[in-house]
C-alpha cells in the first residue's frame, strides 16, 4: 500500500469500488425514449430487439415499462437512505425531442444510468465523451447536481465534446456474435469512452476497449489523470463489449466477482486477487431487455467492504456472497434490467469515505 492521503473535503470523492458509500446518485427513467436505430445499436444491443428499436425510434419507451422501473427505483433508493447513504436524483426530460449539429440529428435516450456519463477519480468528477449521439446531450440532467457540487469545492472537468460525425463510426463486422473476435464499430476519429468500461482500484483503473470506449479515449483519460494513476487495458471474452460492470465487479480489495463466460483466464493484474465466479443469471430468460445482456445479474453495488445490493431474485449469487462472508441486501430491479443495467450502472458513488491506495 503506499502512505495514504489526507481525506478530502471536497463533496466528491471516490478512489474505489468498495470504500464506505456516504452519497450516490440514482437515475431516473422518467422520460426515457427508444433511440434512433444505427450501426452503434446494432453491435451491442440483443439483435432480438431490432425490429422493436427500428418500430418505435424517436418514441417514448412503454409507459407500464417506465412505470415498473421506476417502483424499482424507488424501492433501491429507499433501501440506500435506510442504510444511512445520501441519495440525489438528476432531471428527467422528455427525450423525445429532437436535437442536432451540422453533422447530424438525434433523439435522445434517458438520464437512467451516471455510471455511463460521469467518472469520479478521487475529488474530479469528469464528464465522458459517449460516442451515442441518442446520449450526447445526456450529461444535461446532471448539471443541476454538477454545478452544486462545484460550487461545494468538487474539480469539475469535461472531456473533449466528440463531434460523433459519420467518420467515427465504422460497419459492424461479419463476426460481429463471435467473442473472440472483437472489432469496434468506432474507428479512432477522436476520443469517445463511457465511465462505465472503466473500474477503479485507487491509484490503479482497469478499462476494456469495447463499441464505446476507443484506444484514443483511453489516451485522453491516461494523460489528463497523469501520475500517480496508472490505466490498465484488459481484454475480455464479450461479442457485445460495452460496459465492463458485467464481465468483472470488485467487491473488496483482493476480491473479485467474474462472469465465467467472458473471463476465461483471469488477467495477470488479479494475480493475488480472491476470485467469485458469478452463478448464471435466475431471472425469468423471456424477460424483456431491450439494451442489455442477462449478466446485469452481476452488476452489483457496494455499500462498503461487506453489504452489497443483489437482485432478489438471484438466490445462488446472494447464497454464494454470504458464504464469501459479504452481507447481502435484496432489492426487486428485474423492470429496470429492462432498460440496459442494474445497481452499479443505475448509479454515481459521489462520496465513499476512503483514501487512494494501490491494491496490485
Ligand atoms: N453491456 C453489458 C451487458 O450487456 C452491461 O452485459
Amino acid at each position: 500500500m503506499n502512505s495514504p492521503v489526507a481525506s478530502s473535503p471536497s463533496p466528491v470523492c471516490s478512489h474505489n469500488e468498495w470504500d464506505p458509500l456516504e452519497e450516490v446518485i440514482v437515475g431516473v427513467v422518467d422520460g426515457a425514449a427508444v433511440p434512433p436505430w444505427s450501426d452503434a445499436l446494432e453491435a451491442t444491443v440483443p439483435s432480438d430487439q431490432k425490429a422493436f428499436f427500428q418500430t418505435n425510434a424517436g418514441r417514448p419507451f412503454p409507459a407500464e415499462r417506465i412505470a415498473a422501473a421506476r417502483r424499482d427505483l424507488d424501492e433501491f433508493v429507499h433501501i440506500l437512505q435506510g442504510e444511512g447513504v445520501t441519495v440525489q436524483r438528476p432531471e428527467g426530460h422528455d427525450f423525445t425531442r429532437r436535437y442536432g449539429t451540422p453533422q447530424w440529428e438525434s433523439t435522445g435516450l434517458y438520464a437512467a444510468m451516471p455510471r455511463d456519463l460521469l467518472l469520479v477519480v478521487g475529488d474530479e468528477i469528469i464528464e465522458t465523451p459517449l460516442a451515442w449521439r441518442s446520449r450526447h446531450f445526456e450529461v444535461h440532467s446532471f448539471r443541476p447536481l454538477l454545478k452544486e457540487y462545484f460550487r461545494r469545492g468538487a474539480r469539475w472537468t469535461a472531456a473533449p465534446s466528440p463531434e460523433l460525425s459519420d467518420a467515427l463510426y465504422t460497419q459492424p463486422s461479419e463476426d460481429i456474435e463471435d467473442p473472440d473476435r472483437f472489432e469496434s464499430i468506432i474507428t479512432e476519429y477522436e476520443p469517445t469512452f463511457d465511465a462505465a468500461d472503466f473500474l477503479r482500484f485507487g491509484y490503479d483503473l482497469v478499462v476494456q476497449r469495447s463499441h464505446v470506449t476507443n484506444a484514443f479515449g483511453i489516451e485522453w483519460l491516461r494523460r489528463h489523470l497523469g501520475a500517480p494513476y496508472r490505466i490498465h487495458e484488459i481484454t475480455l471474452r464479450d461479442s457485445h463489449p460495452m460496459h465492463i460492470d458485467a464481465s468483472l465487479m470488485p467487491l473488496a480489495p483482493g476480491k473479485l466477482l467474474i462472469n465465467p463466460e467472458r473471463v476465461p483466464t483471469v488477467p495477470d493484474i488479479f494475480r493475488t486477487w480472491d476470485v467469485l465466479a458469478a452463478p448464471p443469471p435466475a431471472f425469468s430468460v423471456t424477460h424483456p431487455l431491450y439494451m442489455s445482456s442477462r449478466w446485469v445479474s452481476m452488476n452489483l453495488l457496494m455499500l462498503d467492504e461487506e453489504r452489497v445490493i443483489v437482485e432478489r431474485q438471484e438466490h445462488e449469487l446472494i447464497q454464494k456472497l454470504r458464504d464469501w462472508g459479504f452481507k447481502p441486501i435484496s432489492c426487486n430491479f428485474t423492470n429496470f434490467y429492462a432498460f440496459g443495467g442494474s445497481f452499479h450502472c443505475a448509479t454515481l458513488d459521489v462520496r465513499r469515505r476512503g483514501d487512494a491506495a494501490s491494491y496490485f
